[in-house]
């Protein structure tokens, strides 16, 4: 088991990682024994894996568990409402714990749920995605959407322990398994060479990706995301640079209605993009750029950017809150290991950042 502890003085709290963790959630939460329990999870995370916590919870003491529909147009307020109706139902009271156990809209809500009821009860996250492990799970960040934007509606609350079991990937899709390794990858590029060279050895499209690698990138990605949040917990300043790849990314996502892309895909496309800008600019080697650009593709293939007009691209990056006058904030590469913010660039520069993604469309099939 690998242990990384994110200090933020009284919200400090450790991050296990592992295969077949759960069932040593009484040893791992031992702390929190004895505490009325609310598990919040989902029908398919539950069905598939929800016998083995349910075992390994009846150790720490009474449980009772919510259900809530997972897929990110359900991260809204009738959801929460669910939980919250469930926190009322069991008597949860301040001296309550909640266990989120499932992906990151799971995490999202159930941390969201937590926060807000009674003030804020503690809880803790059991993430059952890849995504979740090096991202959503890390930096106390929780929230729902607003039918008029994604995750509008929040408030940090940090749990009490992350538990990731890396035994729940081997019933992800590779599909979603890939979201969460752009969104690794992301990391390496930030803070941590060796992490994106481990992402660079990785099998093609990550089939047959080993328990030892899985883990350790798990944990450097954690690492990467700990070592930023615990400088600028509530994203004063720094915690800015895991936006790298975010401002195409999220910009790719809205103009297809979120459907087309998952969130990791996005990201992908939206490294290649920050990368480009930075090559052109002359901050990032052009053998960094090839190396940065093979390595998302080294991830596997991603849906198309071809067929979307740049303008609304464009459009909805500029719709984005990173404006300023005119002008578009990105995150941009330096070397691999290193990126700095940037508040100018201009939109000739994000259109030919998209000619060069959509060049590269061919290598992909
Ligand atoms: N709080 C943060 O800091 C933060 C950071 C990044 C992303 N997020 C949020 O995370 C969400 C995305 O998270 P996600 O990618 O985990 O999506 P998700 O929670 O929707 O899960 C993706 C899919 O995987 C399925 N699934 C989950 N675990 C599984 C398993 N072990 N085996 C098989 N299927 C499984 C789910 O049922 C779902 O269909 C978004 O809402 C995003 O806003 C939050
Ligand atoms: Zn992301």
């Amino acid at each position: 088991m690998i242990e990384i502890s994110v200090d933020l003085g009284p919200n400090s709290y450790p991050i296990a990682i592992g295969h077949g963790l759960v069932s040593s959630l009484p040893r791992l939460l031992a702390p929190l024994a004895g505490r009325r329990t609310v598990v919040v999870s989902s029908p398919h995370v539950w069905a598939l894996h929800g016998s083995r916590v349910e075992k390994s919870l009846q150790r720490l003491g009474p449980f009772t568990r919510v259900l809530v529909p997972d897929g990110e147009r359900n991260k809204n307020r009738r959801s929460l409402n669910a939980i919250q109706d469930a926190f009322v139902k069991a008597g949860l009271g301040r001296d309550g714990l909640v266990v989120a156990f499932g992906g990151g809209v799971v995490g999202d809500l159930t941390g969201f749920a937590a926060a807000t009821y009674m003030r804020g009860v503690i809880w803790v996250q059991i993430p059952t995605t890849l995504l979740a492990m090096v991202d959503s799970s890390v930096g106390g960040k929780t929230g729902i959407n607003h039918p008029r934007a994604k995750n509008l509606i929040g408030a940090f609350h940090q749990p009490k322990a992350v538990i990731a079991d890396c035994a729940f990937l081997e019933t992800l899709p590779a599909r979603q398994l890939r979201s969460g390794a752009y969104e690794a990858l992301k990391c390496g590029v930030i803070a941590d060479r060796g992490l994106f060279q481990a992402m660079r050895k990785a099998p093609a499209g990550l089939r047959g990706w080993s328990r030892t690698d899985v883990e350790n990138a798990v944990a450097s990605a954690c690492e990467v995301k700990v070592g930023i949040v615990e400088k600028d917990e509530r994203e004063d300043g720094l915690r800015r640079v895991l936006n790298l790849g975010h401002t195409l990314g999220h910009a790719l996502e809205s103009v297809t209605a979120y459907r087309r892309f998952t969130h990791g895909e996005a990201v992908g496309w939206g490294l290649v993009g920050a990368a480009w800008i930075a090559r052109r600019r002359g901050l990032l080697p052009d053998e960094a750029f090839d190396l940065v650009a093979a390595t998302v593709d080294h991830l596997g293939p991603r849906p198309r950017v071809s067929d979307i007009r740049s303008q609304a691209i464009l459009d909805a990056v500029g719709r984005d809150k990173k404006v300023k006058n005119g002008r578009l904030t990105f995150v941009l590469p330096l070397s691999i290991g290193r990126v700095a913010v940037h508040d100018d660039i201009g939109r000739g520069e994000v259109r030919d950042a998209l000619k060069v993604m959509t060049s590269r469309e061919a290598r992909l099939t």
